[in-house]
């Protein structure tokens, strides 16, 4: 009552409209590695999401000052701050959605797969305390190389016993959000139509932009092709030499990670048409995990969208076979890392 006898005209019009139009927020989204590069913005991002009613920041050092500035934003989340791992269970019990962000990213002249003896050991230990505290929550994987940290999480669920293969995600929405600026750009269209799917994985070669998928439908010389696919695929390292040494996308990536929360929650939320591209446990090529558009559900991937991958230009097939070893590579080094410590 205090609250709102204080507040603004502004604001009272503005809680009538959250009371009267918006979703009830319900659903809790943990953010571990919050005050990092991605983590402050992204937890700022999902500030702002009506669908959330509670908001929980967890890192090894400086989440209390995120988490008191971002309490501030009058928004419906409650945001509570978590440090080491003592306060992790905390954070983790009753969360609907946990995305991790947490790691180390690149500095010029790295591959992604050079953060593997850093990142596969703290993806390891986060999700085994997701596994303990919050085993049916959708675990969204950022921390690179995505193309082993998913494989690393599923197995540590594994040996928990509580892996839903439905439930892990690794993010790879950046390249989606990515291939569509770029094309919209190149071919002078809306942004807002412009649809590319981008499968296989998150790293070089492995990430495979389907331009003849193009929504809406566009035609391209082969040139194009070629130059759009070599852009998206060197996206990420035309932002690490750029930031010269302070990291790889954080802003991009943030956003691109809150589409893919949003989608998550709107799918939980019963919406019956939510569909991004993600790394997945997969059969749609003979790697076990693969991305593809999937249609998400209330309990996760609802189904692979296999058409994506049908008809493929020349260039596509070859590209297509071309990744595979890296990519199995990649899958098999982090079940081989997960399995020595079981
Ligand atoms: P950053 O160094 O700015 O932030 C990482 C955060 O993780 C830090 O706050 C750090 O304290 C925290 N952290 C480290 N160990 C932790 C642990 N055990 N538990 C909890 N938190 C821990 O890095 P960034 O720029 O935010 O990037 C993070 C990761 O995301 C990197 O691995 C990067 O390569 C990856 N990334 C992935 C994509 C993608 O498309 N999937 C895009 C960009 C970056
Ligand atoms: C990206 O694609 O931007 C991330 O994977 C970070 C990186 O290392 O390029």
């Amino acid at each position: 009552a205090l609250r709102a006898s204080f507040a603004t005209k502004a604001q009272k019009e503005s809680q009538n409209f959250h009371r009267h139009f918006l979703p009830q927020a319900a659903y809790k989204v943990a953010v571990l590695g919050a005050a990092g590069g991605i983590g402050q913005p992204l937890a700022l991002l999902i500030k702002m999401s009506p669908l959330v009613s509670d908001l929980h920041l967890y890192d090894i050092a400086n989440v209390k000052g995120v988490a008191a500035d971002l309490s501030h934003c009058n928004t419906p989340s409650q945001v509570k701050d978590f440090t080491g791992a003592s306060e992790l269970p905390n954070c983790l019990r009753d969360v609907d959605v946990v995305v991790i962000p947490a790691g180390v990213p690149r500095k010029p002249g790295m591959t992604r797969d050079d953060l593997f003896n850093i990142n596969a050991g703290i993806v390891r230990d986060l999700v085994s305390a997701v596994a303990d505290y919050c085993p049916n929550a959708f675990i969204h994987i950022i921390s690179n190389p995505v193309n082993s940290t998913v494989p690393i999480a599923a197995e540590i669920l594994k040996q928990k016993g509580v892996y839903d293969s439905k439930k892990l995600f690794g993010v790879t929405t950046l390249d989606v959000v990515r291939a569509n600026t770029f094309v919209a750009q190149k071919k002078n269209l809306k942004l807002i139509d412009v649809d590319v799917p981008v499968v296989g994985g998150h790293a070089g070669i492995t990430i495979l932009p389907l331009l003849s998928k193009t929504r809406p439908s566009v035609s391209f010389s082969d040139e194009e092709i070629e130059k759009l696919t070599v852009r998206i695929q060197n996206a990420g390292t035309e932002v690490v030499e750029a930031k010269a040494g302070a990291g790889s996308a954080t802003l991009s990536m943030a956003y691109a990670a809150a589409r893919f929360v949003e989608s998550s929650l709107r799918a939980l939320d019963g919406d019956g048409d939510v569909y991004e591209c993600s790394f997945v446990q997969s059969d749609l090529t003979d790697l076990p995990f693969f991305a593809s558009r999937v249609k998400l559900g209330r309990n996760g991937v609802e189904a692979l969208i296999p058409s994506d991958l049908q008809g493929l230009t020349e260039y596509e097939q070859k590209a297509l076979e071309a990744l595979k070893e890296e990519l199995k590579a990649s899958i098999e080094k982090g079940v081989a890392f997960a399995q020595k410590q079981a």
